[in-house]
């Protein structure tokens, strides 16, 4: 069964007493049961915290990333199995913000990849192109490159415990969002490489967010779309009522 998902992303923002307001917040107006899970990215700092503050809801809760490494001498470092302890769900993996600004590429995303899934965690997976390979029409060659680069090495099983982002680079934090029918005709596109990939059914169960200035305006036209499963929010999902709104979109 295709889950409906509406995930955030808070990214470096919040002291810890904030975060934990916001998400007391999110939780008092979540308690009648929406339509599609409710997913809240959290620094690693607010992990532990938020994800027993929310413990019995119905949120559930993702890091924004973890470690290409195990265990050891890896100073300043997360690991999957530490991400895990807390009481997280998910882990967001290959946001275009660690590919651009912290240089994961397609094998250090594998192995994050490899590890969440190994230590519990459902991997949120990020992809989607930039600006200038949109305007080049490039835009299916990209992702199809990142998906074969780090997550089309696992088995059927593995893959069906992991959730896909689209985020288009260009309509993130800038206020420019994909039309519904962008969305739908990559998302459409990325559960045909599934398909060719895993096979029919594995395509159909799959989760595909889209994410990229995704707000309560949006929202409904986005997720009316039959490929479009949820959305990844970034600087909505800073303020519970907007983020909310989101949820109720569906
Ligand atoms: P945005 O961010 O909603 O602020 O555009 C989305 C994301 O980066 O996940």
């Amino acid at each position: 069964m295709r889950k409906k998902i509406v995930a955030g992303n808070w990214k470096m923002n919040k002291t810890l007493q904030e975060g934990v307001a916001l998400a007391t917040e999110l939780k008092s107006m979540l308690s009648s049961k929406p339509n599609c899970e409710v997913i809240i990215g959290t620094p690693f700092i607010h992990l532990a915290t938020v994800a027993e503050l929310v413990k019995g809801s119905v949120i559930k809760v993702a890091a924004e990333n973890c470690a290409d490494k195990e265990s050891g001498a890896f100073t300043g470092e997360v690991s999957a199995a530490m991400v895990k302890s807390t009481g997280a769900d998910y882990c967001i993996l290959g946001h275009s913000e660690r590919r651009a600004y912290y240089h994961e590429d397609y094998a250090i995303l594998k192995e994050k990849v490899l590890l969440a899934l190994r230590n519990g965690l459902k991997p949120i997976f990020c992809i989607g192109e930039l600006k200038e390979e949109r305007e080049a029409g490039k835009q299916n060659e990209v992702v199809k490159a990142q998906l074969e680069g780090s997550v089309f090495n696992l088995s059927a099983e593995e893959f069906s415990n992991i959730v896909l982002a689209y985020e288009p680079v260009w309509a993130i934090g800038t206020g420019l969002t994909a039309t519904s029918d962008q969305a739908e005709e990559i998302h459409a596109y990325i559960r045909s490489l599934i398909a060719a990939k895993y096979g029919k059914q594995v395509a159909e169960d799959a989760t595909i967010l889209y994410g990229g200035s995704c707000n309560d305006k949006n929202a409904k036209e986005l997720f009316s779309k039959p490929d479009v499963d949820g959305g990844l929010i970034g600087g909505a999902s800073l303020v519970a009522e907007k983020f909310k709104a989101i949820i109720d979109a569906f």
